[in-house]
């Protein structure tokens, strides 16, 4: 049982911010729902390349959008059409492509109904990059989480090699900056801070310390603190 309403916290930012890592810790520490919204847009990315479908073709890429389903499983899995896919999702080839199928107005229109529902009665921890904007303006509690670019890519380079992802430091880092210039620059809801949003710069936060300075943003915006 909760003893507060429904609270929504929304977690932005550019490519490889560390926004999932510390949203997932935020929710554990608060049990609330964590939602990965990148997942989602992955997720529909990988359903085009498995049906041989170009994600660069919005009417290619929309035709499959009634014969899929994205849920997240009691772990945080993500699951396409009943399978597994959430270390597919994370392949070179679905994070070169997810910008194109994110840039698409239908594409987003349809996942971001599946996302307002999952915040409908329950409390979450949603990550992406515009639910403070767009999703859910709502939001209790609204966090733009940056880090530089070349912070951002040496992680993600790391993250990769634990995963057994080979690809070069140099090759991340573009795929960081094309992606930071797609996600910002698209007509659609792009990347942008909300007005109300507090911003909290992680290059030299370790990932405790980010965790705790949303949890504090939380106490603050909404009294709430963590179970454990
Ligand atoms: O957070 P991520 O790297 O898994 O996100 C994958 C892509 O999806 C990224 O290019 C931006 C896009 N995205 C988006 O446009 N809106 C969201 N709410 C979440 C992700």
């Amino acid at each position: 049982m909760q003893d507060h309403p429904v609270i929504a916290i929304a977690i932005d930012g550019p490519a490889a911010a560390g926004k999932s890592t510390v949203a997932k810790r935020v929710a554990e520490r608060l049990g609330f729902t964590y939602i990965d919204t990148g997942a989602m847009y992955r997720a529909v990315t990988l359903a085009c390349i498995k049906n041989g479908l170009d994600p660069k073709d919005e009417a290619q890429a929309v035709s499959l959008l009634p014969s899929i389903s994205i849920e997240f499983d009691s772990e945080g899995k993500t699951i396409l059409c009943g399978e597994d896919v959430s270390k597919m999702i994370r392949q070179p080839i679905v994070s070169g492509n997810v910008s194109y199928i994110a840039a698409m107005k239908p594409i987003r229109l349809a996942l971001v109904e599946m996302q307002r529902k999952m915040a409908d009665s329950r409390s979450v921890v949603m990550d992406g990059r515009d639910i403070g904007t767009y999703v859910l303006p709502q939001a209790q509690v609204k966090i733009f989480q940056i880090a530089s670019v070349e912070t951002r890519a040496v992680r993600r380079y790391e993250e990769n090699l634990e995963k057994g992802i080979n690809t070069s430091l140099k090759e991340v880092e573009e795929d960081v900056r094309k992606r930071d210039y797609i996600d910002s620059h698209r007509e659609f809801a792009p990347l942008k801070p909300a007005p109300d949003s507090v911003l909290i710069d992680t290059s030299f936060l370790s990932i405790e310390e980010s965790v705790n300075a949303v949890l504090e943003v939380v106490k603050d915006k909404t009294g709430v603190t963590p179970k454990c």
